[in-house]
């Protein structure tokens, strides 16, 4: 048999005394996919970190191509053995170009000069290799997330790595982006290349996956071939237990209109044409589309994040003049955006910090903050949304990502809204959670609040969902009642571009 990529054995790893990894291993054959999976905070991100030299193992064994590793590795003797990683969280300079991101550190010289040509030549091949069609020379946050993320994974591949890393490298790209990664991992599968696998979009697995592998709580669970196990089996070795119910939707009366939108246009982003639409209390509204159909649009003009250029909301019956957050927040509307890195979370201050951050008149006297009711208040939605952390002093840089989704729900669950946008509430979130997401859904909807959300997950809208917007190229192309439609009618209306 081939000699394994990598192999790691009894990995474990601290932060400040909390275990994060306890005597993990994993190993990597030339020419597999082998997933690596666990719910949010199970030590995934961690290993990853690990083999590809950004932290130290506190002990354990590592070899690379059969060769023991005997001191640590660093980001860049890992890349010299042919490590390479796509990270979780996006990592790109959003004012440097496409083409300076991928050359970061490794710039086209020609004594000592910068070939921004023969560069901007280079990344054009990657570029095409996955299908983009994006102009190297555009700065970085002018792209909406889904292109970051493809120009991370273009980063990636152009350090011509042999082992390489993706931690959930679909979470924020389109069906047809994903169909490109997929054929491009095949690709580095027949030429023998290793990628190691990170995903909670479990459904995707069947198209790419040889082997998995799954830890909890930091610890090695089991290793099996895809072909001799299933999705139940896998998901009980996850959490620990068999996971019934997947939508747990509930029937509540839909109260009076909360929301009306009239005529919704804006020239942010894709755009929004005329977009008309109401919002009752208690009532879950889906906002489906494929990616780029201009819904995130929508929620950053009703929400104050972006000007709109035409249009008139009211909430509850009286006209709202809406031209930043802050007074969207006054009036009641809350939205948890869908870049939580960028929008959502200040990720260098505490997760206690970040929770009360839009409440800091309720945990505040006199201008000055009560850190002891801060604490009391955010140990309260730790418990209440389950999230991971040793305490609420972490800083939520060093949550894992599905935790930090949790605090960005936890900030707004702490106001009394009235009408609660999420944008993609789950992405990135483990089987488990996303039922603890669904449940807060539902509790926001029995009390009355209207609900909206944005989701590129097709089952999620149909499951949570009470009616469901379609929109495509800026307009909404159908209103649909859930329990009368079905995943096809979604889809050709998400496709009706006229
Ligand atoms: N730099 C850090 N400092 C402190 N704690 C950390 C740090 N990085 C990770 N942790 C903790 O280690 C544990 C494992 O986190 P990790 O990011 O590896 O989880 P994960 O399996 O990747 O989860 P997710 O699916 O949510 O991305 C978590 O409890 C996390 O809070
Ligand atoms: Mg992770």
């Amino acid at each position: 048999m081939a000699t394994d990529l990598v192999k790691v054995e009894h990995i474990s790893k601290a932060f400040s005394g909390v275990t994060a990894l306890d005597d993990a291993r994993f190993d990597l054959r030339p020419g597999e996919v082998h997933a690596l999976l666990g719910e949010n905070g199970a030590g995934k991100s961690t290993l990853m970190k690990i083999i590809s030299g950004v932290y130290r193992r506190d002990s354990g064994d590592f070899y690379v191509n059969g060769e023991k590793i005997p001191g640590d590795l660093t980001p860049q003797s890992a890349q010299n053995l042919g490590i390479g990683i796509i990270h979780q969280e996006l990592n790109l300079c959003p004012h440097l170009t496409v083409a300076e991101n991928i050359f970061l550190n490794r710039e086209f010289t020609v004594s000592g000069f910068l070939n921004e040509k023969k560069q901007n030549e280079a990344v054009k091949q990657y570029l095409k290799t996955l299908n983009l069609n994006i102009d190297p020379a555009t700065p970085v946050r002018n792209l909406p997330v889904s292109k970051q993320q493809m120009v991370e994974i273009c980063k990636t591949l152009s350090m011509n790595a042999r082992i390489i890393i993706m931690d959930e490298p679909t979470s924020a790209l389109t069906e047809k982006e994903i169909d490109d990664l997929f054929k491009v991992i095949a690709m580095l599968k027949a030429e023998g290349h290793g990628i190691i696998y990170i995903s909670h979009r479990l459904e995707e697995l069947s198209r790419i996956v040889d082997r998995v592998t799954i830890l909890r709580d930091g610890k090695y669970v089991k290793t099996l071939n895809f072909a001799e196990t299933n999705l139940p089996e896998i998901i009980s070795l996850m959490v620990g237990r068999a996971l019934t119910e997947k939508f747990p939707r509930i029937e509540v009366e839909r109260g009076e209109k909360v929301l009306e939108v009239k005529n919704l246009s804006s020239l942010h982003g894709v755009g929004v044409k005329k977009v008309s639409f109401n919002l009752y209390k208690g009532e879950i509204l889906a906002f489906a589309g494929l990616m780029g159909a201009g819904r995130s649009e929508v929620v950053r003009a009703i929400s104050g994040a972006d000007r709109m250029s035409e249009g008139e909301i009211r909430i509850n019956g009286k006209l709202a003049k809406i031209h930043a957050p802050r007074e969207a927040i006054v009036q009641g509307l809350f939205c948890a955006p869908e870049d939580r890195k960028r929008d959502g979370l200040c990720v260098k201050m505490t997760l206690a910090e970040n929770i009360t951050l839009p409440s800091l008149d309720i945990v505040s006297k006199l201008g000055v903050i009560l850190r002891k009711l801060e604490s009391k208040k955010s140990k309260e939605m730790v418990q209440s949304l389950k999230i991971k952390t040793p305490s609420v002093d972490q800083y939520v840089r060093n949550l894992s990502g599905g935790n930090q989704q949790k605090v960005v729900v936890g900030k707004w669950l702490m106001r009394n809204a009235r009408i609660v946008i999420f944008d993609e509430p789950t992405r990135g979130i483990d089987v488990a959670s996303k039922i603890e997401i669904y449940n807060i859904i539902n509790d926001l909807k029995k009390n009355g609040i209207g609900v909206m959300f944005v989701s590129s997950e097709l089952p999620e809208v149909l499951g949570m969902s009470d009616r469901i917007m379609v929109m495509c190229n800026g307009r909404i192309t159908a209103e649909l009642i859930t329990k009368n439609t079905n995943q096809e009618e979604i889809l050709k209306y998400a496709t009706q571009y006229s």
